[in-house]
């Protein structure tokens, strides 16, 4: 049988799928005040068509999902995808990313199914903060949800979008939550996808920066091994339960070994998050493409993954400066 392997020998494993562009939130680093442009209902894919690509995928060789946004949950039916997905025995994992707000009362539902683990979006412990940041008073949902995924049997991994001048005075208090709490707190590097493009910032808090911070704090900081195609270098500090990590996002310093790729929630197919969609897989479907055709179309343009985030940025026909919730996070 064949599976996906790019031209650098890299296996592909893992789809991040995005389900919709839209959500309820507006956080700053990520889209304006007033939104995004989102598309019509009938551009998005269907479930069934969701359903379709992730099947022969799975028959490729690519055996984990992530479900992305937009906010996923704001998708009508959601549960009922991950119901779907739950039927393709291919499959070993189903992972969700979440803005944490409209999921509390579905976390029972979802331990049924194979989701393995939950990335809960959390830029704020502070509630003032977090509505700033979310543009939105949802801190109360979110925290409750945090509290109900950490007694469910659902990994939790909290991420926090380090944000120059705005939240960087939280990162210890973020590493402190992993004193008691069972918990992956990442901290993210900010990227320019935010509906507008780059920004000034104060200052960079890339990788280095965010790891002195801590390394200036605490002296017992235990380096982690972290599986091949992790995308966070992962620490812990001695004694706490939980672990922290950090994304090097932007500085994009673990590209040599993904085993990802995208399809927006419009069925572009992406290599790279950097790179700006190769490919219309919804069309291509709609126009009576057969499941041999899709396989055979992974297949090639799986063989044009760049060799990393700053090649897929060169060839790029525009700047970077689409929305993540138009990408899939
Ligand atoms: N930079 C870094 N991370 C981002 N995300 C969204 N926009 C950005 C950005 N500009 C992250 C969110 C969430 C996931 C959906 O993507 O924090 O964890
Ligand atoms: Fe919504 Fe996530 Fe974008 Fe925030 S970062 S506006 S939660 S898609």
């Amino acid at each position: 049988m064949s599976i996906l392997k790019d031209k650098f020998g890299r296996k592909i494993s893992y789809v991040r799928l995005a389900v919709t562009d839209r959500c309820n939130l507006r956080c700053q680093y990520c889209m304006p005040a007033h939104g995004i442009d989102i598309v019509d209902r009938k551009e998005l894919l269907t479930f069934k068509e969701m359903y379709r690509l992730t099947r022969v995928l799975s028959e490729l060789g690519v055996n984990k999902v992530r479900l992305t946004g937009g906010e996923p949950f704001v998708r009508k039916d959601f549960v009922k995808l991950l119901e779907m997905l739950n039927y393709n025995e291919l499959l070993d994992e189903i992972n969700i990313t979440t803005n944490g707000a409209l999921i509390a009362n579905h976390i029972e539902q979802i331990e049924q199914l194979k989701v393995k683990s939950i990335n809960l979006s959390l830029d704020s412990l502070n509630r003032q903060k977090f509505a700033e940041i979310t543009r939105r008073d949802v801190f109360d949902e979110v925290y409750k949800t945090l509290e109900k995924l950490e007694n469910s049997k659902l990994d939790l991994k909290l991420n926090m979008v380090v944000q120059s001048g705005v939240n960087t005075d939280e990162i210890i208090d973020f590493v402190e939550l992993t004193k008691y709490k069972n918990i992956a707190v990442r901290f993210i590097e900010e990227m320019p996808f935010n509906g507008t493009g780059q920004k000034n910032v104060i200052e960079v808090w890339d990788y280095n920066k965010i790891f002195q911070s801590i390394e200036n704090k605490y002296d017992d900081i235990d380096k982690l091994k972290d599986k091949r195609s992790s995308t966070s270098r992962n620490f812990k500090i001695d004694q706490y339960q939980g672990t922290f990590g950090i994304i090097p996002a932007f500085t994009r310093t673990i590209c040599g070994d993904c085993d990802r790729i995208r399809i927006t929630s419009t069925g572009l197919f992406k290599n790279c998050l950097f790179d700006d969609g190769v490919f219309n897989v919804r069309d291509f479907m709609r126009e009576g493409a057969d499941d041999k055709d899709l396989k055979n179309l992974f297949l090639s343009l799986v063989h044009k993954k760049p060799k990393d985030g700053f090649i897929a940025e060169q060839e790029r026909n525009s700047d970077v400066s689409e929305s993540m919730s138009t990408i899939g996070g």
